[in-house]
C-alpha cells in the first residue's frame, strides 16, 4: 500500500468531502444574512466524480472519509452514494457532519447504507438563541435529529459546539451535562475566522483552555482520554457515559504537527489546509479527459503544498480572506 506524505513528514489518512455548498441554515459565523450565491449546479462535482478521486485516494492510503456540506443531507442521491462507497472495500471509517435539520427521516437508511457515524452541529441548546445563531428556527428537527441518531446506532455521536464569548459560553454546563447519562461526544470547537466573521472573530473566540477551566470549576477535574489522531484533546467527567472533546483550532500548536486531512470541495478543489488558499483544480482536468495516472500526480502535488501551519493566531490578520471561495459552506468545516 503507497503513502501520502506531505512535505512535512506528515502522514496524510483523511480525506473530507464536501459534497453540496447549498445550505439550510445561515449560520452568523458562516455566511451573510442574505446567504451566498450557490455554485452552479455544472461546476459541482458529480458522485462519479467523487469516486474516481477517492478510488485513487485509497490507493494513497487514505482510509478515513467524511461527507461535509453545505449540508450534505440536502444533496440528492446522497444515501446511494453512501452505499457505493462503502462497496469500495478502501474506506475504514465513513463519516458525515450534518447540521442535523433532515437527519430524523435519513438516519436509518444512512446507517442501512453504511454509513459509520454522525457529527450534528448544534451551538445552543435554546430554541431562540438556535434560531439567533442559524437564522431558522429549527431547534426541535435538530435535536429528533440527534435522537434518531442514537436511536439507528450512527454512533459515536459527535455534537459539534462552536464556543462564541458572550453568546454560548454560559451554556457549557449544560452540553456537558448532556454527556452524564447519554453516549454522546460533545466538543467544543474555537471559532476560526473564517468568512464572513473574518474581521471580528477574535473578541469572541474563547479558548479551550477557558472552557475547560470553566468545566471543572463545576464538575471537577476532568479525566483525560486518548484519542488516536484526532484533533481533539478528550475527556470525560467521571462516571459519565458520553465524552468531552475541546478542539483548540485556534490556540493549540500540536494542531496543525500533527493535521492528516485534505479537503475536497464541492467544486472539485483539493483543498489542503482550511486556512490556505492554495486549491488545486481536479474538476476541470478530470472533464478534459485526464488519465487515473495523471489526476494522481495532481493529487500528490495538492498534498505536497500542504503548509506547516495556519499560520493564524489571536490579533493576526485572517490567511483567508472573507470572498466566497473561503466561506465555510463551500469548503466543508
Ligand atoms: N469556526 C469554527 N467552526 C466553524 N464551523 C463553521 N464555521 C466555523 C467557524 N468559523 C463548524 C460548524 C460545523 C463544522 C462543519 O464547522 O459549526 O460544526
Ligand atoms: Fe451553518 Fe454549517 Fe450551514 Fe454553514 S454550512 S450555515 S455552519 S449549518
Amino acid at each position: 500500500m503507497k503513502k501520502l506524505i506531505d512535505s512535512h513528514s506528515r502522514h496524510i489518512r483523511y480525506v473530507r468531502i464536501s459534497i453540496t455548498d447549498r445550505c439550510t441554515f445561515r449560520c452568523r459565523y458562516c455566511m451573510p444574512p442574505e446567504g451566498v450565491e450557490w455554485l452552479p449546479h455544472d461546476m459541482i462535482m458529480r458522485y462519479e466524480e467523487y469516486i474516481r478521486v477517492l478510488n485513487i485516494l485509497g490507493e494513497q492510503g487514505i482510509d478515513k472519509v467524511r461527507i461535509t456540506g453545505g449540508e450534505p443531507l440536502l444533496r440528492r442521491g446522497v444515501v446511494e452514494f453512501i452505499g457505493e462507497l462503502s462497496t469500495l472495500g478502501t474506506i475504514g471509517d465513513l463519516s458525515l457532519t450534518t447540521n442535523g435539520m433532515l437527519l430524523s427521516a435519513m438516519a436509518r437508511d444512512l446507517k442501512d447504507a453504511g454509513l459509520k457515524r454522525v457529527n450534528i452541529s448544534i451551538d445552543t441548546l435554546d430554541r431562540i438563541k438556535f434560531a439567533q445563531i442559524t437564522r431558522v428556527d429549527a431547534y426541535d428537527k435538530v435535536r429528533r435529529g440527534i435522537e434518531s441518531a442514537l436511536e439507528c446506532d450512527l454512533s459515536p455521536v459527535k455534537l459539534n459546539v462552536v464556543s462564541i464569548r458572550g453568546f454560548n459560553d454560559d451554556e457549557i454546563p449544560a452540553f456537558v451535562h448532556l454527556t452524564l447519562d447519554s453516549p454522546v461526544e460533545v466538543r467544543f470547537i474555537e471559532l476560526m475566522p473564517m468568512g464572513c466573521i473574518a474581521r471580528h472573530g477574535d473578541r469572541e473566540l474563547i479558548s479551550s483552555l477557558e472552557i475547560q477551566q470553566r468545566i471543572e470549576t463545576i464538575h471537577g477535574a476532568l479525566e483525560p482520554i486518548e484519542n488516536g489522531l484526532g484533533p481533539a484533546r478528550m475527556f470525560r467527567v467521571p462516571g459519565a457515559q458520553g465524552k468531552v472533546g475541546l478542539i483548540g483550532a485556534m490556540s493549540e500548536h500540536s494542531f496543525c504537527t500533527s493535521c492528516n486531512r485534505i479537503r475536497i470541495t464541492a467544486s472539485g478543489g483539493l483543498r489542503p489546509c482550511l486556512f490556505s488558499e492554495n486549491v488545486v483544480d481536479l474538476l476541470t482536468p478530470m472533464r478534459s479527459g485526464i488519465t487515473d495516472a495523471e489526476l494522481e500526480a495532481l493529487i500528490i502535488r495538492g498534498v505536497m503544498m500542504k503548509p506547516l501551519n495556519h499560520g493564524i493566531c489571536r490579533g493576526s490578520q485572517p490567511l483567508c480572506s472573507s470572498d466566497q471561495a473561503s466561506f465555510m459552506n463551500s469548503i466543508g468545516g
